[in-house]
């Protein structure tokens, strides 16, 4: 038996004031991408948004509905839409922000499984790292690459 180990590594940044001018430039991309949630069931609007290459900018929202299960979040909404609309793009980044009431979360926002799972694939198909931003009040971080967030994904299919 051999034991392995997995390091994780996050940058923490105080503010979004303090990032680089492309990802300051993506957060705002994603507080205004939640302008148009739809979230009238849990009151918790998310907004996301999906850097490309050759700079292009792909917003998505949570979006409910009364049957629960249809409902979709902000990050696979934002990255099916840029992959609808930008085939074979490779994703550079994407940020996140949400809370309740369109506030914004003291901790950042983590995104669900689902949607790391998505990211990771599509991280996969395009071979270039998608940083993730992920935005709260006190703090922002930032992961340069989605195995970071989900380690072992499922790729076994
Ligand atoms: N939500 C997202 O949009 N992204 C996440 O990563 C987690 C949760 C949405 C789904 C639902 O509309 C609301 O937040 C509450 O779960």
């Amino acid at each position: 038996m051999k034991e392995k180990q997995i390091t994780i590594s996050c940058q923490v940044f105080e503010s979004m004031e303090q990032l680089d001018a492309r990802d300051r430039a993506l957060c705002e991309a994603a507080m205004e991408a939640r302008k148009s949630s739809y979230a009238p069931y849990s009151g918790f609007n998310v907004g996301a948004a999906v850097l490309l290459e050759g700079g292009i900018t792909v917003k998505g929202s949570n979006q409910e509905n009364a049957a629960f299960p249809s409902s979709l979040c902000a990050e696979r909404t934002a990255m099916y839409s840029a992959s609808v609309n930008y085939p074979g793009k490779a994703m550079l980044g994407i940020a996140i922000v949400g809370g309740k009431a369109m506030s914004i979360t003291d901790k950042p926002v983590t995104p669900c499984g689902a949607c790391r799972q998505v990211m990771a694939e599509y991280e996969k198909r395009s071979g270039v790292h998608m940083s993730i931003l992920l935005i709260g009040r006190d703090e922002v971080w930032k992961f340069s690459r989605v195995e970071d967030l989900l380690p072992y994904i499922f790729d076994s299919i």
